[in-house]
């Protein structure tokens, strides 16, 4: 049965939606709202290290968003989407350990409503990770351009920051006809217009 006490739904919207979780037996794409997704989270256990952090993505709660003059062009007010994952109740203990050290890295848990696209607007309560604006891994407002040479350059333990974000643009895709982002498809242009770790040829990674 839906929504009963034990039911476990965790959305992700990053590296979750391509690597899902273990031990989960259902996957809805939908999306979330009343926060703007930006890659402002420095990584430095996955996409980067501590000598060279790179960048992932992170949500920023609007009414903070608003405070901060982004001026990438959002309304601040759009869908944010990626997939709901429900785990198997006798694994919830297991997965929840498991997200705490795969994602630690500065992440706190929040719950939120996720909008499923089939049944269309089915709403669940989720678990996500957020970034919050205290952790010492939250960059605030970037800019795209500095973003987009970090992440070209920036390599860590789960592989190239670039091939995160360029993955990050094609899972959207996968997801809905709607799904796009304008804040990753732009990053993702000034990505693929650079030679890959353009400025930072392999072997340096431990250089500042
Ligand atoms: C996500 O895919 O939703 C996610 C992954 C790592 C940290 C926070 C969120």
């Amino acid at each position: 049965s839906e929504n009963v006490a034990e039911d476990f739904w965790l959305f992700g919207y990053g590296s979750l939606i391509w690597k899902p979780p273990p031990y989960y037996d259902k996957r809805l794409p939908g999306y979330i709202t009343g926060y703007v997704r930006r890659f402002w989270q420095a990584s430095e256990d996955h996409r980067g290290t501590p000598a060279f952090p790179g960048r992932v993505v992170t949500l920023v709660e609007q009414s903070y968003w608003e405070s901060l003059g982004d001026t990438q062009g959002s309304t601040g007010s759009e869908q944010v989407w990626g997939a709901a994952y429900h785990i198997v109740p006798s694994k919830v203990e297991e997965v929840k350990d498991y997200l705490d050290i795969r994602e630690i890295n500065g992440y706190s848990v929040q719950y939120t409503t996720f909008y499923a696209a089939h049944p269309v607007s089915k709403q669940i309560r989720c678990l996500v990770y957020i970034g919050m604006p205290d952790n010492p891994q939250f960059l605030g407002a970037l800019h795209p351009q500095d973003v987009a040479e970090r992440i070209n350059q920036s390599v860590g333990p789960s592989g190239e920051n670039r091939e995160y974000l360029l993955q990050l643009e094609e899972s959207l895709k996968d997801l809905s006809t709607e799904s796009g982002d304008v804040h990753i498809s732009d990053l993702a242009r000034r990505v693929r217009s650079m030679e890959p770790r353009e400025g930072r040829p392999y072997g340096s990674q431990d250089l500042n």
